[in-house]
C-alpha cells in the first residue's frame, strides 16, 4: 500500500485548502492511503509512516513558516539520518503573486533534502498557463481551476513516484501512462 502524508501549516486556512486538494490528487492512484495532517495534530510517527510527503506552508517573508521549521527542528530532529529515501514535494500559499511563493517552496524542499528526502518538481502543465516546477503555488486560497488543478497534480505525481520507486509499480510511471493514452503509433 502506498502511504502518502500531506502535512501543512495554515494560519488563515488557505494552505489547508491546498492540502485537501493535494490529498485528493494522491487518492487518484489506486492502492494509496492518504493522511491529511495539520501541524497541530501531526506527530513524527506520521512522517515515519509515509512513503511520500507533500509539505505545505504559508509563505512567510519568502520562507516556510516558523511553526513548520520548529516541527522539523524539534519533533523530527531525533529521526535525522533514519528516514532517508522517502519522496517529498512542496506547496505554498502567499498573499499575492510575486510574493515569494516559489522561494517558500524551495525552503520547504531544503528542509526535506536535509532529512534525506528525494524531492521533485513537476514539469507538466496542470492547465495551459499553469505549471508547478517548484511545487504547487497560489495567491491566497486556491480559488481558480488552474491552482486547484496544480494542487491535485502535485498529489497525484507524488503518489505516482512513490508507487514507481518505492513499490516497483512501473505501470504508474507518468511517461508510460501518457504513452498508453496516446496509443500505438504516436510520436
Ligand atoms: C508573518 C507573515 C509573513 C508573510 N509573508 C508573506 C510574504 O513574504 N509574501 C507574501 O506574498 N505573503 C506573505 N504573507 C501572507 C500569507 O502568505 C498569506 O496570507 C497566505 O495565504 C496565508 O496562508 P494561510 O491561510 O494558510 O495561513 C505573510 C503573512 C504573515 C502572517
Amino acid at each position: 500500500m502506498n502511504h502518502i502524508l500531506v502535512l501543512f501549516d495554515s494560519h488563515t486556512g488557505n494552505t489547508a485548502k491546498m492540502a485537501r486538494l493535494v490529498a485528493e490528487g494522491a487518492a487518484r492512484i489506486p492502492d494509496t492511503e492518504t493522511r491529511l495532517r495539520s501541524l497541530d495534530e501531526a506527530t513524527a510517527a506520521d512522517v515515519l509512516w509515509c512513503d511520500g510527503l507533500a509539505l505545505g506552508s504559508p509563505t512567510n517573508m519568502g520562507l516556510l513558516s516558523w511553526k513548520m521549521k520548529r516541527f522539523w527542528d524539534e519533533a523530527m530532529l531525533e529521526h535525522w539520518m533514519k528516514i532517508d529515501g522517502k519522496i517529498g514535494c512542496a506547496f505554498s500559499s502567499s498573499g499575492g503573486w510575486g510574493g515569494g511563493t516559489e522561494l517558500a517552496c524551495q525552503s520547504l524542499l531544503t528542509v526535506l533534502v536535509n532529512f534525506g528526502f528525494l524531492v521533485f518538481g513537476v514539469t507538466d502543465y496542470a492547465t495551459s498557463l499553469t505549471t508547478l516546477h517548484y511545487g504547487a503555488v497560489t495567491a491566497r486560497e486556491p480559488r481558480s481551476e488552474d491552482t486547484q488543478a496544480a494542487c491535485r497534480l502535485l498529489g497525484q505525481r507524488l503518489a505516482e513516484w512513490t508507487a514507481v520507486f518505492l513499490h516497483g509499480r512501473a505501470e504508474q510511471h507518468p511517461a508510460r501512462k501518457l504513452a498508453e493514452r496516446r496509443g500505438p503509433g504516436a510520436a
